[in-house]
């Protein structure tokens, strides 16, 4: 029997980077300070539950962070608005930053641009902390835009310089088609796609290994929705595709008259959770 791991397969390298940050800080920290994530570091419980034994606390809001004392803060790769580290300064954190590069790109366009006195206009989700933490770098009028609908209603006066980025993690079609009806309207356009190619590589990555295989296996939490759309894309090639969220998850059955399994994971699936997969279906099989 053989296996196919997707290498795109789990944490992208942004979220890796982050997770890293958190456990190099626990391992190396003396016990004096107390550590904190403002946010959970990644969606996946177990994770979030073993830092949290190791003394790491999730902390949720804005006045619990002015709360704190003697506290060393880790930014998760989301990032955050510039306020937030004002408010870290001012109560003397040690901040360890693990935004994502990518998103620290868009924090600094959106300054430069505002400042610059062009309009931003966000194409995200306005609820998500990534989006959340990008208007916090804004100086300048800002919108946020999500849906085609949104983008003809936006009404600007004609000639308005306007900057345009993206959610990370944004639909490029959906992103293509919002910026196409934006420029229907007669602004001065500059027009950054700040999509990351992580998302996209590692679905196009679970599509070519489920096209090959003839039971494809996708790991990730029940609630996230990017192992739900690996799932999808896997499904709609290999029929024999399955979602687990462990090796306990595993049947047997699904491997008769098997020769080769794929294996994929949502970004927030730990590397230890695949090796495990990957382990357990080679010694049985
Ligand atoms: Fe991940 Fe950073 Fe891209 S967190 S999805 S590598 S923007």
């Amino acid at each position: 029997m053989k296996v196919i791991v997707a290498k795109t397969a789990g944490f992208c390298f942004g979220v890796k980077r982050a997770v890293d940050k958190v456990y190099e800080k626990v391992n190396n920290s003396d016990g004096h300070k107390k550590i904190y994530t403002y946010g959970p570091i990644i969606h996946n419980e177990e994770v979030v539950k073993d830092l949290e034994s190791r003394g790491v606390h999730v902390i949720y809001t804005k006045e619990e962070l002015a709360q704190l004392k003697d506290a060393i803060v880790i930014i998760r790769s989301h990032g955050v608005s510039r306020d937030i580290y004002e408010l870290l300064e001012s109560i003397n954190a040690e901040i360890v930053d693990a935004t994502c590069p990518f998103v620290k790109k868009i924090h600094r366009i959106v300054k430069e641009e505002s400042e610059k006195g062009r309009t931003i206009i966000i194409v995200g989700n306005k609820k998500h902390p990534e989006v959340e933490g990008i208007m916090g770098w804004s100086v300048s009028d800002t919108y946020v835009i999500e849906t085609i609908e949104q983008a003809e209603q936006l009404s600007l006066p004609e000639n308005t310089d306007i900057c345009i980025v993206s959610q990370t993690t944004f639909n490029y079609s959906k992103f293509n088609n919002i910026v196409a009806k934006i420029e229907e309207k007669n602004y001065n356009n500059n027009i950054m796609n700040t999509i990351c190619n992580a998302t996209h590589e590692r679905q196009a990555e679970a599509k070519a290994v489920a096209a090959q295989v003839d039971v494809m296996l996708v790991i990730g939490g029940r609630n996230s929705s990017n192992t739900q759309k690996l799932f999808e894309i896997c499904k709609y090639e290999c029929n024999h595709t399955y979602y687990i969220q462990t090796v306990d998850d595993i049947d047997d059955s699904w491997f008769e008259n098997c020769d080769v399994i794929g294996i994929t994971a949502g970004a927030s699936t730990p590397n230890n959770i695949i090796e495990e997969v990957k382990a357990n279906v080679r010694i049985k099989f």
